[in-house]
């Protein structure tokens, strides 16, 4: 902990208001009186004073007794439920940014790529422009994977038509699954480095079937297997985040 001072070399270090003010916990006035009325703990310790700075990297304070960790842009893991759209204007169901706090939402995040309303599973959501643009882009084909439950029994001939590829309505090039496993009498693992609109529902149909469930299992490197549970989110840790930019 040190006064205000000119930022020398690294690491970071930055007053507790303007830290608070980054990570969207109001207004920097509103952050200046969070501190100043003691609702704000660094390292167990109650801070009152707004200006003191504090290395940034890696830092974990507490606001109103809830802990929360820095993070310089928000990359977020969310499980998302059936029931929610993942548009911030959402026409029918809540939006998936109920699902997460305010000062999220505050950050201005928007979800990498779209799940339908009926799909669960794992959902990304960022403030980062770049980042979103990098993991969408057809050309980084990062393998988005997916389980379906199918309204027909599944056989070899539709698997073998998702891996050769099938035409979809929208374009006269086929789509092809990078892998499509048989999981079940009824399930398939699907693995697509596309976005289409409404792609693996699309791609089943075209293949003879019916998608009566989807659920998103893994995004690039990044799976669902240690949680969060249905409808909660966590941090995606910056040793993730790596793993995820280095997948092509
Ligand atoms: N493909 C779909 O059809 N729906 C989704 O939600 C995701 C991929």
């Amino acid at each position: 902990m040190s006064r205000k001072g000119p930022a020398v070399g690294k690491p970071r270090s930055q007053g507790l208001a303007d830290i608070l003010f980054t990570q969207g916990f109001g207004t920097r006035r509103e952050c200046t009186l969070l501190v100043r009325s003691g609702q704000v703990c660094v390292g167990g310790t109650l801070v009152e004073d707004p200006d003191v700075c504090f290395a940034t990297e890696g830092l974990v304070f507490e606001v109103g007794g809830e802990p929360w960790e820095y993070h310089a842009s928000a990359l977020v893991l969310l499980h998302k439920p059936a029931g929610y759209e993942c548009s911030q204007k959402p026409s029918a169901w809540p939006s998936v940014m109920q699902l997460l706090p305010v000062p999220l939402r505050n950050r201005g995040v928007q979800s990498v790529g779209r799940l339908d309303q009926d799909t669960t599973g794992l959902l990304l959501v960022t403030d980062d422009g770049p980042l979103i643009h990098r993991l969408t882009s057809p050309k980084h084909k990062v393998p988005k994977t997916y389980e379906v439950i199918t309204a027909r029994p599944v056989d070899e001939r539709q698997a073998q038509q998702l891996r050769d590829g099938v035409v979809l309505n929208d374009d006269p090039q086929p789509v092809r699954a990078e892998l499509c496993e048989i999981t079940g009498p009824h399930a398939l693992r699907l693995t697509l480095v596309q976005g289409k609109y409404h792609q693996v529902k699309r791609m089943v149909a075209a293949a003879g079937n019916h998608c009566e469930a989807l659920h998103r299992s893994a995004f690039g490197a990044l799976n669902l297997a240690q949680g969060p549970a249905l409808g909660h989110w966590r941090f995606v840790q910056p040793a993730e985040r790596s793993m995820l930019l280095q997948r092509e």
